[in-house]
């Protein structure tokens, strides 16, 4: 196998990287909230019923902002059932996920666990069964200082400081058909304008996410995200993006997907810059990839009634991880475009932090690419010259070797992140890095493995982790490694 090499060069910039490209999502939907991250009477909760050890583990991972209350349980569902007094809060139907919601957790309950876990809040709008004036609303008693209606009412229940959400979605994937009162392009594009100046007289410091396609595979893509932004380009900041892959068969395939998502990034960003264009607009749209994951969503069944059922409860496997490596990377890849992502989601749904009823917290694999681009991948992304050899797959050629590389100048680091998506070769590498002059590299931490099926549970939680490979002390400026087939790197350097 010829040497693959990478040239990385200090003054090939892409773009800052934005904090909230870390963020993640938590959703009234299945155990995210009740049994996840609020379970009064676990051993582990403290004196809100926030469990504290999953509360160490959103903290290790260290998330920007949490995107909170849904998802597709948004479109039904009205923040004041959320507010007040818990006995006196209605249960009601939960027609999302065919669920029963207690609300006995709601906006103020979330404020409070945020500020516990370090995390802002990304606030989601009803714009199904709820109004510009709800949003207004609710705008209103999360922000507003007090002396009015609905502030004072939240300094009633306990809460004297405006909570200051600053970044907000105009509803949820409204494209969808499976979405409470799905709308079509035009019908959402003039709500979400109305939303948008209502929220934004209230609060002129805030940023809204106006709902772009909820995947390439609906038939309206990307039709509807260009007629939403003709209607919304000059009230909005961000265009929002959903994608969730699956293995669908073939390993390679399902490696591919970062291909994929960053097509879906090229198509969006290409259609915000065309709608610039006929508005002869000087803003440029920015990308709020605010639901990303691997789902296997054809695994759904079918329940009945139930609070806090045990749904999209994926347990992810070292393959999962390694896909789910490649889509983080991606991301990065496109800071100039995408300034928020959040995984979908954090606890128990589709998560990293899986939990047991009473029992444990636990990592899942899809953990260790999160916690580690979230922790290194921060600073200035660089675009590095790479010679990888590229392989044909569903998506398209893609490459064995695909990289990302973030230089944090504050810390004096370069961050290397790889992936070796060949399924029976190990690639040498040559990692040129001769305009930072010499550098040491300080950690190599690498996931792979002989069984990519294998997966933590709560009776063993230790079957997918990281591992550490030794470095070679001294200070070079070209280093050379193989990457073992199928395998994600954390490589970092220090500057001397
Ligand atoms: O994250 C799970 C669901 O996926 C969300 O509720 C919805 O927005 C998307 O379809």
């Amino acid at each position: 196998m010829d040497k693959v090499k990478l040239y990385i060069e200090k003054d090939f910039t892409l773009a800052e990287v934005d904090d909230r490209l870390y963020s993640s999502f938590l959703e009234h939907l299945g155990r995210a909230i009740y049994e996840g991250i609020y379970e009064p009477g676990h051993p582990a909760a403290d004196q809100n019923g926030f469990r504290q050890d999953v509360l160490e583990l959103v903290r290790e991972l260290n998330v920007s902002h949490v995107r909170y209350p849904g998802g597709n349980f948004v479109s039904g569902y009205d923040w004041k059932d959320g507010i007040g007094p818990k006995e006196n809060r209605p249960t009601r139907l939960e027609l999302a996920w065919k669920s029963i919601e207690t609300n006995q957790f709601g906006i103020d309950e979330f404020y409070d666990w945020s500020k516990k876990a370090g995390t802002e809040i990304m606030g989601a709008v009803n714009l199904g069964t709820g109004t510009p004036k709800d949003a207004g609303e609710m705008l209103e008693y999360c922000n507003y200082p007090g002396g009015t209606y609905w502030s004072d009412l939240r300094i009633k229940n306990g809460h004297k400081d405006p909570y200051n959400i600053k970044l907000w979605c105009l509803g949820n994937e409204m494209d969808g058909e499976w979405q409470i009162c799905h709308l079509d392009a035009d019908d959402y594009g003039k709500k979400a304008v109305e939303a948008a100046k209502i929220m934004k007289w209230i609060d002129d410091s805030i940023e809204v996410v106006a709902c772009g396609s909820a995947t390439v595979l609906q038939k309206t893509y990307p039709e509807w995200d260009r007629v939403v932004l003709e209607h919304a380009y000059d009230h909005v900041d961000y265009l929002s993006m959903h994608r969730y892959y699956e293995n669908e068969g073939n390993d390679l395939d399902f490696l591919a997907s970062f291909i994929d998502m960053d097509d879906f990034i090229n198509t969006i960003t290409s259609t915000c810059d065309y709608v610039k264009a006929v508005k002869r607009s000087k803003k440029r749209m920015m990308i709020s990839f605010d639901e990303w994951n691997v789902w296997y969503q054809a695994k759904q069944e079918p329940h009945d009634w139930l609070h806090a059922p045990h749904i999209l409860e994926d347990q992810y496997s070292l393959l999962d991880a390694l896909v789910f490596a490649g889509l983080g990377m991606t991301l990065i890849n496109h800071a100039d475009r995408v300034k928020v992502a959040c995984l979908a989601q954090l606890v128990n749904v589709i998560a990293p932090i899986f939990t047991e009823k009473g029992g444990k917290a636990i990592r899942q694999s899809t953990f260790y690419p999160f916690k580690y681009l979230s922790t290194y991948g921060r600073g200035t992304v660089l675009k590095p010259v790479n010679t990888t050899p590229t392989v044909e797959t569903r998506y398209g050629d893609a490459p064995v070797v695909s990289t990302t590389a973030v230089y944090d100048q504050e810390n004096g680091m370069v961050n290397l992140f790889c992936l070796n998506i060949h399924q029976s070769e190990a690639m040498p590498v040559e990692i040129d890095l001769r305009s930072f002059g010499k550098l040491e590299m300080v950690e190599h931490m690498v996931m792979d493995g002989n069984n990519l099926m294998t997966f933590n549970s709560i009776a063993e939680d230790c079957n997918v982790v990281p591992r550490q490979e030794k470095t070679e002390p001294g200070e070079k400026d070209i280093f050379e490694l193989a990457l073992p087939k199928l395998s994600f790197h954390v490589i970092r350097f220090a500057v001397k």
